[in-house]
């Protein structure tokens, strides 16, 4: 009953404001008034949840943000009939921190998931580092109201804290019913044809190892002969032996890192090791469409978490060739038709109304990528900067685009400042559950905002993060419509005159490679978002003034950090052959248990 009044006032409202849509606040008050008091009992409904995260897409890589010659007509669809976000921030500019502080809500400092050591992202599902097992992802509270939760696709948050399946930071113990995809995350050394991007740095660590555990092996066996030293013939067999292994993985590591990282998993068994990433894209749309049809029935949280656009850029023959950006856009264009699949299921179910869909991407597009002439990283617009740049925005501002038919408007866009992790306790809220009350959750909940219920979001500050730094920090100054972003660390750009470090590769958030600025870079963003041209105390009255409300800001957030373990330490970074997923005897991991191929 409820239900059917909401659609039919929601319909007038909808189609005859638009045409009276001559001032925004007039028609806010409009839609305010006529505005259906359904919410509540349509939430008691529990909506279906459908998320798609890119990997590595850049804001100005599709149609609804601006792009006319790359052709996204799904995804341009969603923001056709739904609510489309133009200032929607990732919490970190790399995958592993961004995609923790998405799970839970959080800055990814506050679980020990950002770069303190060096080391921004996770590097091998072999090592003991991950979300930690303390941390409530809003899947797990989704579980908790009901829904049946399902994984495809990407992960890269760790696999065993302290033997080989123990699952510590597994999919399935962070609130997932269901998982399907990689452990890991999408790169060149998955490629066979591609050069190695990973091997090289392990390789010389086995190497290392295996020279220093032969050289134990002979001292002591030179010792015992002379009777210098009380060992047993087993031991230094033993040692032997575990110096072979060491060997042997680094023998194997030429080529065969492949077998190392690049795994599908199907719950906690590992299916395919390596994994045939020609297919890949196949298997993950299969997985996708059967979870939803067989949870069709509801209510079901499926998150979709592309390996595309991520280098090396495997796309199928259909997609190769076509478009008018190279690989890379074949790979966006391919991304696209996926979620027209997907999103074809939903209406074939009869789905599309009971379920909220989202699409974003993980952070910026990866500017430094590329190959001879060839641009393999995605493009982000207007905005400065890209992956791994964690002040500007280019590495930060990403698509967010929400549907919801009947229940959120249609071709509504929204310029106020919201973050990634805002759709933890906006999703669950809709489960009808509660964030957790026994620590700090960063996001807010969105759905005033995108039903048009209030005006501003309730972000006042952002802290923009490189690895464990604050590189910048946004204010949202309400009353005056002002964007501040004040700019503590920036990187330095190289060669002189590029707009990224291209002779590195990612621009690095502290050392040699930064600039630190004394007072701050100070930019209003919403006069000048390309951040071209820096406020000084002459050209901006309230200069020292915002500067000094940032800086306490700062001061305030400090407060509320408290020490955690750090998952990317050292200790937890390497890789350790015990911690190794293995569809075999280590180091002989090799399988194709289920035989897929092109249907
Ligand atoms: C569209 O995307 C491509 C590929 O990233 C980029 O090269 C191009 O400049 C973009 N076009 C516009 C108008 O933003
Ligand atoms: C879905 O919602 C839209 C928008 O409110 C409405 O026009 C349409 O009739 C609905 N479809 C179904 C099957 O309820």
């Amino acid at each position: 009953m409820l239900l059917s009044l909401h659609k039919i006032s929601s319909s007038i409202s909808w189609q005859s404001m638009k045409e009276m849509m001559f001032s925004p606040s007039l028609f806010l008050g409009l839609y305010l008034l006529l505005k259906p008091p359904g919410l509540q009992a349509l939430a008691s409904h529990k909506p279906n949840m459908v998320i798609f995260m890119a990997d590595d897409l850049g804001i100005g890589d599709i149609g609804c943000y601006g792009n006319n010659t790359i052709r996204t007509p799904n995804i341009d669809q969603l923001a056709k009939e739904g609510v489309k976000l133009t200032q929607h921030i990732t919490a970190a500019p790399v995958c592993t921190p961004s995609r923790t502080a998405f799970l839970t809500g959080r800055y990814p400092i506050r679980s020990g998931m950002d770069d303190i050591y060096g080391y921004r992202v996770l590097q091998w599902i072999g090592s003991s580092g991950g979300l930690p097992p303390n941390e409530i992802t809003f899947a797990k509270i989704l579980q908790k109201q009901g829904y049946a939760t399902g994984l495809i696709g990407k992960w890269h948050q760790g696999m065993n804290c302290g033997h080989r399946n123990d699952y510590c930071h597994h999919p399935l113990k962070h609130g997932f019913d269901y998982f399907y995809g990689m452990p890991f995350s999408m790169m060149a050394d998955c490629q066979i044809t591609q050069p190695p991007e990973m091997a090289v740095p392990l390789r010389i660590r086995l190497w290392f190892y295996t020279q220093l555990i032969a050289l134990a092996v002979l001292t002591l066996t030179a010792a015992k002969l002379v009777h210098l030293v009380h060992v047993s013939w087993k031991t230094i067999f033993l040692l032997a032996c575990f110096g072979f292994l060491f060997f042997v993985s680094w023998f194997s590591s030429y080529g065969f890192i492949r077998y190392w990282n690049c795994v599908i998993m199907r719950n906690y068994e590992i299916i395919e090791q390596p994994m045939k990433v020609e297919i890949s894209a196949f298997l993950m749309l299969r997985e996708a469409i059967s979870f939803i049809e067989r949870h069709q029935h509801g209510p079901f949280f499926l998150f979709v978490s592309f390996l595309h656009v991520h280098t090396p850029l495997v796309t199928t023959e259909n997609f190769t060739g076509k478009s008018n950006h190279g690989l890379y856009g074949d790979n966006v264009e391919e991304m696209d038709w996926m979620i027209g699949r997907i999103l074809n299921t939903l209406d074939n179910q009869g789905l599309k109304n009971s379920t909220l869909t989202y699409f974003t991407s993980d952070h910026g597009g990866h500017l430094e990528a590329q190959q001879g002439n060839a641009q393999l990283g995605g493009w982000n617009g207007i905005y400065k900067g890209g992956k791994a740049m964690g002040g500007w925005e280019g590495g930060i501002r990403v698509p967010g685009l929400f549907r919801w038919p009947g229940m959120l408007p249609e071709g509504m866009v929204i310029n106020e400042p919201t973050s990634l992790m805002d759709i933890y306790p906006t999703l669950v809220h809709l489960a009808g559950g509660t964030v957790p009350q026994d620590r700090v959750i960063d996001g807010r909940n969105l759905m005033p905002l995108l039903q048009g219920n209030v005006q501003h979001s309730e972000h006042e500050f952002m802290f923009h993060y490189c690895g464990g730094y604050i590189h910048a920090v946004r204010w949202h100054q309400k009353e005056r419509g002002n964007v501040w972003k004040a700019h503590y660390v920036t990187p330095v750009f190289q060669p002189e005159g590029a707009e990224g470090c291209y002779e590195l590769r990612f621009c690095p958030c502290s050392g040699e490679g930064v600039t630190h600025h004394t007072p701050p870079l100070l930019f209003d963003l919403a006069q000048d978002p390309s951040e071209a041209t820096a406020l000084s105390p002459d050209s901006e009255p309230l200069f020292h003034a915002v500067l000094k409300r940032i800086d306490k800001a700062v001061d305030e957030h400090r407060r509320t950090l408290t020490p955690v373990p750090q998952q990317l330490s050292v200790y937890n970074i390497i890789w350790k052959p015990w911690l190794q997923p293995c569809c075999g005897t280590f180091p002989f991991c090799w399988c194709d248990k289920e035989n897929d191929a092109y249907l």
